[in-house]
């Protein structure tokens, strides 16, 4: 059984949709039974300024991803990192025991999104004007 919040945020998803100029986009998928989420982060001065996501997964998805939405935002990199599958199950007073590696798919992408922005960037490749 879901709990009450589970269903709210499962009929009412936050933050759903996409950030035209966000500084990251990452999609991370779960192999096992094929669910992925798009996660897009605006981020201004090493925080969480606005978050967006497109998830194609079950129900459980849908609410982990909208409670994990609400827990990111407005915080700073180093907080998302400390936002875990657990700690999201947690907020949503649990979830059923086959459910629970649901709550990965958001603990997994805010991650990866933190650690793409911080990423050192690539140079610029020079090139030389042979004329
Ligand atoms: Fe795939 Fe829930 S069954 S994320």
């Amino acid at each position: 059984m879901y709990s009450d919040i589970v269903m709210e945020h499962f009929k009412n998803p936050r933050n759903v949709g996409v950030i035209k100029d966000a500084n990251v986009v990452v999609k991370v998928g779960d192999p096992g039974c094929g669910d992925a989420l798009l996660v897009f982060f605006k981020i201004v001065d090493d925080r969480v300024e606005d978050v967006k996501y497109k998830i194609f997964g079950c129900g459980a998805a849908i609410a982990t991803s909208s409670i994990a939405s609400e827990m990111v935002k407005g915080k700073t990199l180093d907080e998302v990192l400390e936002v875990t599958d657990a700690k999201i199950a947690a907020a949503l007073h649990g979830l059923p025991a086959d459910k629970m590696h649901c709550s990965n798919l958001a603990a997994t992408a805010f991650h990866a999104a933190v650690n793409e922005y911080r990423k050192p960037q690539a140079p610029p490749v020079e090139t030389k004007d042979e004329n």
